[in-house]
């Protein structure tokens, strides 16, 4: 098979989750029903999508491999390719080629920890797929706590998903949101202010966070204060990339490719590469 070569797919649903519409989902099927019954992926992994005459861009996936009704994408309304992405309608032809990169060890590494999954922004689309995967395989885990945060609540993801979880007894949920706004009765505070109230102790546990590296930055503190260590911190790098496939050099780090290493490091991995984090 080449690996250049994306399968042809279709948008089969498109939801708008940001009330200012520059956040939205966009379920994805492939053509051919034989590949896509063939088609596994890890929580974190992430596709190219590419669209006829403006591009290809890397976006992390959704959906928990679980989920065998098509393919979610969750995209922000950055530039060219994006901008068409949320201009097509129910139906457009769009091309995927994957799944690309490491994704979470959720069958390696997580299995019986308590997992504390820390997310600010869009960037909580590969902890959803993580969270479905884990929620489906409930008895592999111990405790897991979510804290997830928008600069309001309009521009929260998934939120009918968000109460149902709220809801369930065997997660521990924290929505916050940036400042007071009308009708928000949830909690008020910036992540890593959240996470230093909620963040449980760091015995036989690891953290998954996904966010603006100003987030990430000022998350660390409050955990490394209750003893957490970068080797149980798992981050995911948002490089630049063009092939996916670690030929082309676009996203090169270093000693490494954030596509095909990555995109999924441990903290004390990302400790160790020339960029600041
Ligand atoms: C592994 C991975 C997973 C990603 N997952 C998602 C996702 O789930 N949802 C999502 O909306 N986006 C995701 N991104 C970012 C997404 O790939 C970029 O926003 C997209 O490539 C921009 O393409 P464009 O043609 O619309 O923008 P362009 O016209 O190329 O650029 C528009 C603006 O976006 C900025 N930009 C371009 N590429 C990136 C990038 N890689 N990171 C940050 N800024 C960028 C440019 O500097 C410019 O300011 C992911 C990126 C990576 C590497
Ligand atoms: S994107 Fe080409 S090497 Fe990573």
């Amino acid at each position: 098979m080449n690996p250049y070569k994306p399968f042809p797919a279709r948008i089969t649903d498109i939801s708008i989750e940001s009330e200012d519409a520059t956040l939205k989902s966009f379920k994805i099927e492939l053509e051919n029903k034989e590949e896509w019954q063939k088609w596994s992926h890890i929580p974190g992994q992430f596709a190219m999508l590419s669209i006829a005459g403006k591009g290809e861009i890397p976006i992390g996936i959704a959906s928990s491999p679980t989920e065998r009704d098509g393919l979610l994408f969750t995209v922000n309304k950055a530039g060219v390719v994006t901008t068409a992405l949320h201009n097509m309608d129910v139906g457009s032809p769009i091309g995927v080629r994957g799944p690309l990169g490491n994704g979470f060890p959720v069958d390696t590494e997580l299995k019986g920890k308590n997992i504390v999954i820390i997310a600010g922004g869009f960037a909580f689309t590969t902890l959803r797929a993580t969270l479905i995967y884990l929620i489906e395989n409930r008895k592999d885990y111990g405790n897991i706590t979510v804290i997830y945060g928008a600069r309001t609540p309009g521009m929260l993801l998934y939120k009918e998903e968000l109460q149902k979880w709220q809801k369930r007894d065997d997660l521990e949920v924290h929505i916050t949101v940036d400042r007071e706004a009308p009708g928000w009765e949830g909690l008020v505070g910036f992540v890593p202010t959240i996470a230093g109230q909620v963040a449980p102790q760091p015995e036989n546990s690891v953290a998954l966070i996904c966010g603006p590296p100003i987030m990430i930055k000022f998350t660390m503190p409050p955990l490394e204060e209750i003893g957490w260590k970068d080797e149980q911190v798992y981050l995911s790098l948002e490089n630049r990339m063009k092939c996916g496939l670690g030929v082309c050099g676009h996203c090169n780090c270093g000693p490494i490719y954030v596509c095909k290493d990555g995109p999924v490091f441990t903290r004390a991995e990302v400790q160790k590469l020339p960029i600041e984090f």
